[in-house]
């Protein structure tokens, strides 16, 4: 199995992408894919706790038993959420974040890509070493986005970076229903703004009032039967940018 890794990222905190990650999985599941989402937020993830696992090993005691060759196989550090997604979990104590060095990222990304479908990156928003080895060695990246003018600058900033950098290999996601009251910006304006184009957008509809009861209760909201029926536009949407996010056609910028 050739799996991709599909990481998603952003340029500022609190835009969605813990959220986005975990429903990418849930829909990837929906297609019978094999996922495993890693959590790369390192200091401060929240993919176990969101989903209610309680997890026993952690990237750390991963990395850990690389460095001193006690490491046999990937299955032994991932906790499993469902039949078809497992977590391989940021540090359980956060003082071993900063022990976590990029060099290890290619390695851990190529035994996850022989295990599973879609290896899905969840990260900080600090453009670090670890986010920057993250970025290089996915088959793609997802960023993040809410309508708000300081995230709409430090984007122009990153694009700008791509583009010296002959970078392609990404795509942007307005997330508009995180605040749900800062949507006023045309898309024409925010394309001028970051320089840009946005690829996919989540409506204001999307907001779920509730989301606490959801996190609370360890669930998936793109495998929620009422979420389902309610949203069926901006799910439909998320599972366009699903389907395109592993799509054959970003293959050449796959290192
Ligand atoms: N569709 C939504 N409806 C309501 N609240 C949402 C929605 N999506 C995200 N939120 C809320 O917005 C907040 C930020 O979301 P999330 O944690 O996914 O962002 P993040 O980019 O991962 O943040 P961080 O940078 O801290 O890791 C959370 O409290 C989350 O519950
Ligand atoms: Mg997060």
């Amino acid at each position: 199995m050739a799996g991709k890794v599909v990481s998603v990222s952003s340029v500022n905190g609190g835009v969605g992408k813990t959220t986005t990650v975990l429903n990418l999985a849930g829909i990837y599941s929906l297609m019978d894919k094999k996922v495993l989402i890693i959590d790369m937020d390192l200091y401060s993830g929240g993919v176990a706790v969101s989903l209610d696992i309680k997890n026993k090993k952690d990237i750390f005691m991963m990395i850990d038993s690389m460095a001193n060759n006690r490491f046999t196989t990937l299955k032994d550090y991932v906790t499993s959420y469902n039949r078809s997604i497992d977590v391989l979990s940021c540090p359980r104590d956060p003082r071993e974040a900063t022990k976590i060095e990029s060099r290890f990222i290619p390695i851990i990304f190529d035994l996850a890509k022989k295990e599973y479908d879609v290896v899905l990156v969840d990260t900080h928003h600090v453009l670090d070493e670890i986010n920057l080895t993250v970025m290089d060695y996915s088959y793609i990246t997802l960023f993040v986005l809410i309508n708000d003018l300081v995230n709409f600058k430090n984007m122009k900033s990153l694009l700008s970076i791509f583009k010296d950098t002959d970078k392609k290999n990404y795509l942007v996601l307005l997330n508009n229903s995180r605040d749900t009251g800062k949507d006023y910006m045309s898309m024409y304006d925010i394309r001028t703004m970051i320089g840009g184009n946005i690829d996919y957008t989540i409506s204001r509809n999307f907001y779920i009032k509730n989301i606490d009861k959801y996190v609370m209760n360890g669930e998936i909201l793109t495998l929620n039967k009422s979420i389902n029926t309610f949203h069926s536009g901006d799910i439909s949407h998320m599972k366009k940018l699903a389907l395109d996010l592993i799509d054959d056609s970003h293959m050449k910028e796959e290192k």
